[in-house]
């Protein structure tokens, strides 16, 4: 797909494309240690609430801005000025979201690096009979070694950047209709192989068991950021999806579609590895290692272990690759369209500065694991940042912007809204929505 208004072969191919890019890292790598991190079931019920009753409606409006101004990111906000004379300052949207998203792809590059490694591992057979200590040795030394991560950061990079100058990425699009869906199935087998052999009690109760007295500001701050991030919402990614996304059709049922999707997988994710780690007495709260110190320990001990664990990870660098070439697409956009540069050129250069930025990440786990900023390394910090502050402040801005100032026909005519249901409509994105933001920001703050 070209960076001008070409449109969606079809509207299937935007459900892939936009479920590609929710469905990634985030996911399964993220979701499961953010969990793990913030006392497990406080921080995941609060996640599904933010995810239905925030994250939503917020995406339904970024995906319905989208495809009513038709343009990229940052000219969107021009287009609404001509049309309903709404102000300029509006494009701030479209330039924080650009930053967020190269900021994302710094260090989500990285970790896709990560699991190019581990399909190299569990195809080379390197799980099989070791113990939890030797899976968690494995890790440890691996990300100890700048070289090895700089090496498979680069060429997460380069991947990503051919699919983007290259235009082969509706292929890619379309191969998501089958990865995901399998990718689902495997965490599915996992389920079932956990069920089989291992005790799930615990992990259930780790992760559903209703403890309000644990829901402090902290664990809605990260539960929140956790629930754009994985989404894929607040950054324009969505935005620029919808704008090549043809008319008609009610956009309500299509972000539902890929809400239900992403956060099915997260939870798929959740089952999969909480009761291995519980058996096998592996810290919760360890970070940003968690899936690759429990996940190869299964794959180690079941039967067929190999190809399992290699189908796995390839499955899950293929996800990571759908969400990466969404977290740059707005630069480029921006690139090609305003700046008038070549799509390769844009390409190269944009992918060139993330992939520099990206050197911080691959240094955090090394020789920069104690340069730290508020306590939080560099990667720590890039993280936190981007999911705590700047998605959902662009998520807050672009739900203000399409329920206060953009005319009511638009999302009533975009969304779908049918009449009965416009004081529904109205009372979430206006006051529900900004509230709640607002309210989780005011707490953590003081
Ligand atoms: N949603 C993606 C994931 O879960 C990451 C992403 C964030 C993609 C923001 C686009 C925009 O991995």
């Amino acid at each position: 797909m070209q960076a001008s208004r070409d449109q969606w072969s079809s509207r299937l191919v935007f459900v892939f494309a936009a479920t590609g890019s929710a469905v990634g890292l985030g996911n399964i790598w993220k979701f499961p240690y953010m969990a793990g991190e913030n006392g497990g079931s406080s921080f995941i019920l609060v996640y599904l609430a933010i995810v239905f009753l925030i994250g939503l409606p917020i995406l339904c409006c970024e995906l319905m801005l989208g495809r009513h101004g038709k343009r990229n990111t940052m000219n969107l906000f021009r287009r609404f000025n001509r049309d309903y004379g709404t102000s300029n300052q509006w494009s701030v949207i479209g330039w924080m979201g650009a930053l967020t998203g190269a900021l994302i792809l710094s260090y989500y590059s990285v970790i896709g690096g990560w699991v190019i490694e581990y399909i190299f591992k569990a195809a080379g057979n390197m799980f099989a009979g070791v113990s939890s200590e030797v899976i968690a040795a494995q890790f440890k030394s691996f990300v100890a070694d700048p070289m090895q991560l700089l090496l498979w950061h680069s060429v997460f990079m380069g991947i990503v950047a051919l699919t983007l100058a290259g235009g082969v990425r509706g292929g890619i699009e379309r191969a998501v209709r089958y990865m995901i869906p399998l990718l689902a199935l495997l965490l599915i087998a996992l389920i079932g192989y956990n069920i089989a052999t291992l005790d799930m009690g615990t992990a259930l109760n780790f992760m559903f068991d209703f403890q309000p007295e644990k829901i402090t500001p902290a664990v809605v701050l990260a539960a929140l950021g956790q629930a754009f991030f994985s989404i894929g919402v607040g950054m324009g990614a969505m935005m620029i999806y919808g704008s090549y996304l043809p008319e008609g059709k009610p956009l309500l049922g299509l972000t539902s579609v890929i809400v239900v999707a992403d956060t099915s997988i997260a939870i798929f994710a959740g089952l999969a590895i909480f009761p291995v780690l519980f058996a096998f007495g592996i810290e919760p709260g360890q970070g940003a290692g968690l899936i690759f110190n429990t996940l190869p320990i299964a794959f180690g001990q079941m039967p067929g272990g190999v190809i399992f664990g290699t189908l796995f990870f390839v499955l899950l660098f293929i996800a990571a690759w759908t969400s990466a070439i969404s977290l740059i697409e707005p630069m480029i956009a921006w690139g090609v369209e305003n700046r008038g540069w070549g799509r390769k050129g844009a390409t190269w250069g944009i992918s060139l500065i993330v992939w520099l930025l990206g050197l911080l990440t691959v240094f955090s786990f090394s020789d920069l694991s104690d340069v730290k900023l508020f306590g939080k390394n560099p990667f720590e910090l890039i993280d936190y940042v981007t999911s705590n502050i700047l998605l959902p402040l662009g998520g807050l801005l672009i739900v203000i912007f399409a329920a206060w100032i953009l005319p009511a026909t638009v999302a009533r005519e975009e969304a779908g809204i049918e009449p009965g249901r416009d004081l529904i409509w109205k009372t979430v994105t206006r006051f529900l929505c900004p509230a709640a933001i607002l309210i989780v920001f005011y707490h953590s703050v003081f």
